[in-house]
């Protein structure tokens, strides 16, 4: 006996059928894509000359000492965390003119990243505690935070970016929402460069779609750790 099958039932079938190979395709361009960031990321480490420091503290010293000359900074870092780095740059830094900012939603990462879950490096919510007055928290999202922090920011000094926020998302986000306050002669530092699909990426985007040119100036040994200036 045969099988009629209807109109509908045929309908459901190719678009089954054309949904399998939507994802197949999708799953192997990203794939592709993904692999392209990834040896993309790989020589640049080996093509790269830059100056090796012994650690990240290091290069901040560099940063305050060389590049700003212990000038005022506009610091911002995105992705505080429990505060070490923000607490070492109110220390490295005593310009009473210089503004700390921070930013994070201290619930950890909104999403997985590498080996690590959504919500690491989670604080429950808690801000680090500082006493010096010239630094201060903006809490939440940077999806949320951001765009409203920008509308009353104005520049003063040499900004410092310090994007250790590990995501793509929130890197890319970060980097092209500041573009209209960066200059040449910024520092923008990396804290998890050998991501190559989420801070690599984000630097590679951003310098691409904002028409940036970063020169690396100094990095740890494994490259991981990395200070660009902006050349223009
Ligand atoms: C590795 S930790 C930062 C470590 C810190 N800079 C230090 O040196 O101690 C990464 C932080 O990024 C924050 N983060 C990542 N994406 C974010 C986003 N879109 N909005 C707010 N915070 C975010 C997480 O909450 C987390 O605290």
């Amino acid at each position: 006996m045969h099988h009629i099958t209807s109109a509908s039932e045929d309908n459901t079938r190719v678009m089954n059928r054309s949904g399998l190979l939507t994802r197949g395709l999708q799953f192997c361009f990203g794939t592709v894509h993904g692999l392209s960031y990834s040896v993309k990321c790989v020589l640049w480490q080996r093509m790269n000359q830059t100056p090796v420091a012994a650690s990240k503290h290091r290069i901040f010293e560099y940063a305050n000492s060389q590049i700003s000359k212990g000038q005022p900074v506009d610091y911002f870092e995105f992705g505080v965390g429990s505060g070490g780095t923000f607490r070492f740059w109110l220390e490295l830094n005593r310009c009473h003119e210089s503004r700390f900012y921070g930013f994070d939603a201290f619930t950890g990462l909104p999403e997985g990243w590498e080996r690590f879950g959504k919500y690491a490096f989670s604080t429950q919510g808690i801000k680090p505690e500082i006493s010096d007055l010239r630094g201060g928290f903006v809490v939440g999202l940077f999806q949320d935070t951001v765009p409203v922090f920008q509308r009353t920011f104005e520049r003063r000094n040499r900004l410092v970016l310090n994007i250790d926020c590990d995501l793509y998302t929130s890197a890319m986000f970060v980097l092209t929402h500041m573009n209209p306050f960066i200059r040449s002669g910024d520092l923008i530092y990396f804290d998890e460069f050998n991501s190559a699909l989420n801070e690599f990426r984000a630097y590679d985007d951003y310098s691409k779609c904002c028409r940036r040119t970063l020169t690396p100036i100094m990095k740890t040994q494994s490259g991981n750790q990395i200070l660009f200036e902006v050349k223009s």
